[in-house]
This record gives C-alpha cells, sequence and structure tokens, in this order.
C-alpha cells in the first residue's frame, strides 16, 4: 500500500534519511524499530507531507504523493498520530475531533464518526468539553489517535504512541492498534518496545543512521542478534 525508495531527507547540509526503502502491505501492521536519532521521525514526517524529501519517492497504492503538502497527503488516506501526541492543547477534546476532520464536507458522517469515537474512547466521551492539554498522558494519547482517525485514513502511521505511558496504558493502546487494524486500517508504527510491538506486527524494519539495516517478520526479529541485543533484553531462556 505504501512504497518508500530510497529517500533521501536533510535538514540544511545533514542528511537524516540517507536513502530508505521500505514497503507496508495493505491491511497489516508494520512496525519501525530503531535507536535515538535514527530517522524515524522524519520518515514520517516524509511520508505525511511535513518534510519534503531530496530525493526518492513516496507512493501510496502506486499513486505518487512525494513532497505533497501535508493537507493533500491526509486527503490521499494518510494520518498521522504525532510523536508526544502533540493534541492542541487550549482545544477542548471535541474541538481536537473536529480538528481532525477539517477537511471533511460531510457534516453527518462527521458527527457519526465523532460519537463512534466516543464509544471507542469512552474516557474521551466522560471528557468532551475538557481542554485537552489538561488531560492525562494516556488520555492525550488516546485523543491523539481519535483525532487522527476522524480523517478516516486507509494508512494509519504512528509515532512512538506507547511513549512515557504506563504499562497498562500501553496494554490498551496496543489493543486499540489491534481492533483498528482488524477494523481495515493499514498501520505503520514507529516503536521502541519491541516486546508489545512482537504481539501485534506482521512486519518488521530496522532503521539505523537514516538506513533500514533489517527487514523481517516476526520470528526473524526474535532470531535477529541485533535486535535481541538492543531491543529484547536478552536471549530467550531456551
Ligand atoms: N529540525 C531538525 N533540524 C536539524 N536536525 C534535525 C531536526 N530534526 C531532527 N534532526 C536530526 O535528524 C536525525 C533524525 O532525527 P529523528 O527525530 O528523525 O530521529 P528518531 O529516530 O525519530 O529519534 P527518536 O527515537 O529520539 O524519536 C537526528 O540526528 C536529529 O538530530
Ligand atoms: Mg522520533
Amino acid at each position: 500500500m505504501l512504497d518508500v525508495r530510497d529517500v533521501v531527507t536533510a535538514y540544511g547540509k545533514i542528511e537524516a534519511l540517507k536513502g530508505v526503502t521500505l514497503s507496508v502491505a495493505e491491511g497489516r501492521i508494520t512496525c519501525l524499530l530503531g535507536p535515538n536519532g535514527a530517522g524515524k521521525t522524519t520518515l514520517m514526517y516524509s511520508i505525511a507531507g511535513i518534510l519534503k524529501p531530496r530525493r526518492g519517492r513516496i507512493a501510496l497504492k502506486d499513486r505518487e504523493i512525494t513532497g505533497r503538502a501535508p493537507d493533500q497527503v491526509v486527503q490521499a488516506g494518510v494520518a498521522l498520530v504525532p510523536e508526544n501526541r502533540l493534541v492542541f492543547p487550549q482545544m477542548s477534546v471535541r474541538e481536537n475531533l473536529t480538528a481532525g476532520a477539517y477537511l471533511r464536507r460531510d457534516r453527518a458522517g462527521i458527527a457519526a464518526d465523532m460519537e463512534r469515537m466516543f464509544q471507542r474512547f469512552p474516557r474521551l466521551k466522560e471528557r468532551e468539553g475538557q481542554l485537552a492539554g489538561t488531560l492525562s498522558g494516556g488520555e492525550q494519547q488516546m485523543l491523539s489517535v481519535a483525532r487522527a482517525l476522524m480523517s478516516r485514513p486507509r494508512l494509519l502511521l504512528m509515532d512512538e504512541p506507547s511513549l512515557g505511558l504506563a504499562p497498562l496504558v500501553v496494554e490498551e493502546i496496543f489493543r486499540i492498534v489491534t481492533e483498528l487494524n482488524r477494523d481495515g486500517t493499514t498501520i505503520f508504527l514507529v516503536e521502541q518496545n519491541a516486546h508489545m510491538a512482537l504481539k501485534v506486527a506482521h512486519h518488521f524494519y530496522l532503521m539505523e543512521q537514516g538506513r533500514v539495516s533489517f527487514s523481517g517478520t516476526p520470528g526473524e526479529v526474535e532470531e535477529a542478534e541485533v535486535i535481541q541485543r538492543a531491543y529484547l533484553g536478552s536471549r530467550r531462556a531456551d
């Protein structure tokens, strides 16, 4: 569904992505692992149109979206749940959700989707008038996911959704990821928590210093020495 080919993205002279090639299969959960500074967020921003690649090609279902503006990428069916959540703190929960649908004109559809979000995230319903900045970290993450879903994406990009959250909230986030995927949304997930990711993802990439250094199935991830050491603590006791 998503094809990234030889993408180079730079900040001034420094190339954060040095020719990244990977693909995300339709209907699947694909996970991107990688250390701090590897370029994971830069890749997410490059796909979402927030950063323009210097070279390379990004295509969504054979339609090129390289260098398109963020709103055009949303129109094409891609939504980003950004790193650090980034809800609009001075807006209410409801207003944040409305903002997620800013490109849609189908008022009835938006209202129906808003209700669907409140069913899926009951804690947001209880707090619909509360300012987003006063929500707990976990609630803000739920809101960030719900806001992205309000654009009705076919591909959901999630940049470290579990970062800084308590284990129970992390489990809830992963449960939602699985549910969304079961309902037909393709997911491209940046995650450092390889243990959790192994429970949900179908394919893995490892990015190091702006390049993809590993691609494999969950089984291959569990066997890969490099990932064992950095992401899974120790080798399995077998
Ligand atoms: N706005 C910026 N200006 C200059 N350099 C930047 C900018 N944003 C990121 N970088 C650099 O690009 C590289 C990749 O950063 P990026 O945020 O994509 O990494 P990451 O894999 O998402 O890391 P983390 O796991 O810490 O979120 C880093 O070396 C970083 O310092
Ligand atoms: Mg990042």
